[in-house]
């Protein structure tokens, strides 16, 4: 019989693309023993945005979270997003905190880290696809996929080729705006299976209504995996319905694995959860809608809502649709990077500023420069050299990789530099991530225990 799994990705990306990854633990803890019986190949529950917003907002310790839901779900493979080098950050870390980061992932409960390079660039994925292979879990390759004159069928493969030469147990096509079309899915799934002989994994986003055609055709050419999300927290800017492709592909001869009962008690767990957010505002009803705009201008979903509430701040709404059209310039400016975290933020603050200041490259931040300088990595084309002169002053870029240029210790000395304040090494990855993010969520969790102490004492 033909099988095809299922990644569900309700604790993560469905969570991230939905309710900017505002579901607490205790929110979901309830039905994590119903997931654990669902049958999925795995559950994305960790990475991405989760990380920076457990700590920024949610008051809960990201490794804790991670170890809790290790305890919930014996039975079911753990996965997480992790940016490659960037790890959950916006910047590249040093390969040290590179690697204790993935080693910690590991040890907390991960089996599956999914690594990604923004731009592509495999001298990203090394470092931490190694050390997820000595950790003992999987590493999983995922291509960027993004459509431009310099991405070809053929440059994709050689990328899934390549990382299956460094260690990776799966290789992902990742989709992060909803773009893959159904054609495109099954010539590039149909072409890696023929190259590399590793399961595949399809990722895409419901945002431009091709997800449900764009995983039938990929799971006809031979995908062996595809990421879905429970029906409530489905749709719009989030994957595609698990139920629905569930229901469809068996009933086109699939064995899927999945439990029908255990699916329906998810749904109807979540039900109520997204009326909540509905109501405080939190989901707004356009995320769940099909927006055919990302077509167009090649931009995924929640960079669209990202320009429209950066305009909304400065006061230029009348500025957007000049912003929309400015950000595929800068994008071929700078050598077509996939827009995906963190690019996506570079690119799209990058258009509002040439936007904004009426003259374009005249206002770069240190980020972008950091780009030109090439401390993100290899282009996909080279960065325009005029602008890049424009942006670097007679600054040189950098040659090899840029985490080569960095210290081997910043780990070490960062511990040093917390002393009392963490109290593991996780506290001690937790700050490297985002420092005063992290100070602050360490001077809150003391303040609430000594809250509790007091209050025990009072009851005495
Ligand atoms: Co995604």
């Amino acid at each position: 019989m033909k099988k095809v799994q299922f990644t569900e990705t309700i604790l993560r990306d469905a969570n991230q693309s939905l309710v900017a990854t505002r579901l607490g633990y205790d929110q979901f803890e309830p039905i994590l023993d119903e997931i654990d019986r669902a049958g999925f190949y795995s559950v994305e529950c960790w990475g991405g945005a989760t990380f920076d917003v457990c700590l920024r907002f949610l008051h809960e310790d990201p490794w804790e979270r991670l170890r809790k839901i290790r305890k919930k779900l014996p039975n079911t493979k753990l996965q997480m997003l992790l940016r490659g080098q960037n790890l959950l950050g916006y910047k590249p870390y040093p390969d040290d905190v590179v690697r204790r980061f993935v080693r910690a992932a590991v040890k907390n409960g991960i089996d599956i880290v999914r690594t990604f390079d923004a731009l592509n660039d495999t001298r990203n994925l090394k470092v931490a696809i190694e050390e997820t292979v000595k950790a003992g879990a999987m590493a999983s390759g995922a291509i960027s996929y993004t459509t431009s004159p310099v991405h070809t069928l053929d440059k994709y493969v050689a990328q899934a080729k390549e990382m299956a030469q460094m260690g990776v147990g799966s290789i992902c096509i990742k989709d992060m705006a909803g773009i893959l079309s159904p054609k495109d899915a099954y010539d590039l799934v149909a072409a890696i299976k023929d190259a590399v002989d590793l399961p595949l994994v399809v990722h895409t986003h419901s945002t431009t209504g091709l997800a449900f055609m764009t995983y039938m055709k990929a799971v006809e050419a031979g995908a062996d995996v595809i990421d879905t999300a429970i029906s409530p927290f489905s749709g719009g800017t989030s994957q595609p319905a698990t139920e629905t492709l569930n229901y469809a592909l068996r009933e086109l001869g699939y064995e899927t694995g999945l439990n029908d009962d255990a699916l329906l008690k998810m749904a109807n767990f979540f039900k109520p959860i997204r009326a909540d957010f509905l109501s405080d505002g939190t989901l707004n009803p356009i995320s769940m809608a099909t927006d055919t705009q990302c077509l167009n201008y090649q931009i995924p979903g929640g960079m669209l809502s990202n320009l429209l509430s950066q305009m909304k701040m400065l006061n230029a709404l009348d500025k957007y649709e000049d912003a929309l059209l400015e950000t595929p310039r800068v994008r071929a400016d700078m050598g077509y990077p996939p827009l995906v975290t963190p690019t996506s933020q570079l690119i799209g603050t990058q258009a509002v500023q040439n936007v904004m200041a009426g003259e374009r490259y005249k206002n770069v931040g240190a980020e972008m420069r950091a780009y030109c300088r090439g401390e993100y990595g290899q282009t996909p084309a080279p960065i325009d050299p005029e602008i890049r002169a424009k942006i670097l002053k007679g600054e040189q870029p950098i040659e090899g990789r840029f985490a080569d240029t960095l210290p081997k210790d910043s780990f070490e000395k960062a511990k040093a530099q917390l002393g009392d304040t963490a109290r593991c090494d996780e506290d001690v990855l937790s700050y490297i991530s985002f420092p005063e993010v992290a100070e602050k969520f360490f001077a809150e969790r003391k303040a609430a225990e000594e809250k509790v102490v007091r209050y025990s004492i009072t009851q005495l």
